[in-house]
């Protein structure tokens, strides 16, 4: 039993410097593991005089269980220095500045895009969407632009060097005008057999593109297409759904419309709808915003309906001119800078 005291001794000098898990256990087995020093000693106890038994395997059973409280102290001693050492190195420092989650605004001209569906809506329009990339067909001959006609130059063009599934060629889209015939075609194919067809009445905002860029004119800009047909729908309704408009997209009565003759080729007569304002800094200034008029009876047909009972009238209006009227800003390129210090200010 002199060897116990030593081995005892030892063993608990070897558990208490074990520097990390891996030690601890090596030192564990060396003593109390299969072929442990302890272990060989508790074998033996079968091998000792009846006499001696009993004495040995209590000073045994006691030496066993020191080694085993010595060995969970330091289990414990390892695992809590451990999580110290991942505590110390994954220390945050909470008084550095945060990084902040700058907050994204509404683009000025989306709002005014917002606006203007939100007013349509109101008094029952549909909101429509097409292709930015159109057929000819769509953008210029169903809108009763002749094949070669010179009207076609009016609007300068993005070409695209591919053509559709039927050999169409492809441009992107001077104006949102094509969708009067893509919403129009579609409705009529919707109602067909009906009783009788609801009226067509969409709004149809969107991209639209030309070979032009200068202070009031850029090669990418926004356009809302009006269209409302029935069977009695007159240039009145025009000029009354369209003031109203501009009053409420305005928010003032205090705003003059005026509808100047002129010429678009999908629409018979045709006009220029400006605005006046009776107060504020654009006072007293004509302010052109839309081209309009009743539809022509040519495009009517396009349609798919008889324009003997069909119809109505267009309006296409500059949504970047809505917006610009609205704000006081004289210069259309500042929406397309991406300048914060500008575009903050709508945020
Ligand atoms: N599409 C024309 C343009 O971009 C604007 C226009 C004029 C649209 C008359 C219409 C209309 O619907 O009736 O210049």
């Amino acid at each position: 039993m002199q060897d116990l005291q030593a081995i005892v001794e030892r063993a608990l000098a070897d558990l208490a410097a074990a520097p990390d898990a891996a030690a601890l256990e090596n030192a564990k087995a060396r003593y109390l593991g299969r072929s442990g020093e302890l272990t060989a000693l508790l074998k033996r106890l079968g091998t000792l005089p009846a006499a001696e038994r009993r004495a040995a395997g209590e000073a045994l059973n006691a030496a066993k269980a020191r080694l085993e409280e010595a060995l969970a102290r330091r289990r414990a001693e390892l695992a809590e220095s451990k999580m110290q050492a991942q505590l110390a190195a994954e220390a945050l420092d909470v008084t550095l500045p945060g990084r902040g989650a700058s907050r994204g605004g509404i683009h000025p001209v989306i709002r005014t895009w917002q606006r203007v569906e939100a007013i349509f809506r109101s008094i029952g329009f549909d909101v429509a969407d097409g292709p930015e990339v159109e057929t000819d067909w769509y953008n210029f001959t169903a809108l009763n632009n002749p094949e070669n006609h010179p009207a076609r130059s009016m609007q300068d063009t993005f070409y695209v060097d591919l053509k559709d599934a039927q050999g169409l060629a492809l441009l992107l889209r001077t104006h949102t005008s094509p969708m009067q015939v893509r919403y129009a075609r579609l409705w009529v194919e919707r109602h067909r057999g009906a009783k009788r067809m609801p009226p067509i009445k969409v709004i149809a905002p969107g991209r639209t593109y030309r070979v032009d860029s200068d202070a009031t004119h850029s090669p990418m800009f926004h356009q809302v297409e009006g269209l409302w047909i029935d069977e009695d729908v007159s240039f009145a309704d025009l000029k009354a759904v369209y003031t109203d408009f501009v009053r409420r997209f305005f928010e003032t009565d205090a705003i003059e419309v005026r509808f100047r003759p002129s010429y678009f080729p999908f629409t018979e007569p045709s006009a220029e709808i400006d605005l006046q304002f009776a107060a504020g800094p654009l006072k007293g200034r004509w302010l052109e915003v839309s081209g309009a008029g009743q539809v022509h009876p040519q495009v009517v047909r396009n349609f798919g309906l008889d324009p003997e009972r069909w119809i109505g009238f267009a309006f296409g209006s500059g949504l970047e001119r809505l917006t610009m009227l609205r704000y006081g800003i004289d210069d259309l390129r500042l929406f397309f800078d991406g300048d914060l210090r500008f575009l903050r200010q709508f945020a």
